[in-house]
């Protein structure tokens, strides 16, 4: 008898946001290589649809912006139509405004807690309400949403704190609908997210030395995490929050 657990996601209808870029691209493929089929989502629509040609015909893509509470129900609904439900959703699209307190304007606060926190919102019910035979959302908070962080990042910081306690909410509110909810709390991940900061010696020299294994991220360490969440192998795994930072808030 195989005693190993699960990590195949054979048969599973996957769905992942900012799938065109960066921490969610890399899900997409990792989704494809389980066995997965993958629905990229992405405001930008080309990143969406390059990102799926070049994982083939398990994958498809739809442009959308999480912040459209129609268009966000009209996607989710018509991917349960097209495939006949939905089993796992990588919540993950997101902004960054980097700013000090006094300087953030509100257009800035207002963008980052829209697509961080409000987009998240409107995925999570959307596909939730289609997760017909239960299913598992895995949400990208940060370490940023775990501590006080390590710069003036305040919009950013409120969003992610704030995924990490939908994270916990959702887990017990959906217990009962047999839907996981879970979250990856990255450290530094080199993407185009945070090429201005990763081009400068001094930023990545700082922030591998904060980091006890001694190097920044690549989008390809967190699949693995991402992987376990969505996967069977985590089946009595919910609300709970996994940093993926090299021992950083270990410290
Ligand atoms: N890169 C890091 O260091 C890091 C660390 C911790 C957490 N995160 C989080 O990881 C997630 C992915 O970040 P990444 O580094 O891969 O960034 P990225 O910029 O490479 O990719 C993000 C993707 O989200 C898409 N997106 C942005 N707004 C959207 C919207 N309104 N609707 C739909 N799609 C939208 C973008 O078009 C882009 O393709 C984000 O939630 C980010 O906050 C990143």
């Amino acid at each position: 008898m195989n005693r190993l657990p699960s990590f195949r996601l054979d048969g599973r209808i996957t769905v992942v946001t900012g799938g065109g870029s960066g921490i969610g691209r890399a899900a997409a493929h990792m989704f494809a290589s389980a066995g997965a089929t993958v629905v990229v989502l992405d405001s930008n629509g080309a990143a969406a649809s390059d990102a799926a040609d070049e994982i083939g015909s398990s994958a498809d893509s739809i442009a959308t912006d999480v912040t459209n509470p129609v268009a966000v129900k009209e996607v989710f609904d018509e991917i349960a139509d097209r495939y006949g439900r939905i089993d796992v959703l990588f919540n993950n699209a997101g902004i960054n405004r980097r700013r000090d307190s006094m300087e953030l304007s509100l257009e800035d606060w207002n963008a980052v807690i829209a697509v961080n926190m409000t987009g998240m919102l409107l995925c999570a019910r959307s596909a939730a309400k289609h997760m017909t035979k239960g299913g598992s959302i895995v949400n990208t908070a940060s370490v940023l949403g775990l501590s006080g962080g390590w710069f003036p990042n305040i919009a950013y910081q409120a969003s992610k704190g704030a995924v990490v306690n939908m994270t916990r909410s959702w887990a017990v509110e959906w217990a009962s609908y047999h839907i996981r909810v879970n979250a990856i709390a990255p450290s530094i991940v080199r993407t185009p997210f945070t090429s201005a900061l990763t081009e400068q010696p001094d930023f990545v020299a700082k922030f591998e030395s904060l980091t006890p294994l001694g190097r920044l991220c690549e989008p390809e360490d967190m699949v693995g995490a991402v992987l376990f969440l969505a996967s069977d192998a985590s089946s009595m795994v919910t609300g709970h929050i996994l940093p993926i930072d090299g021992g950083m808030l270990a410290q």
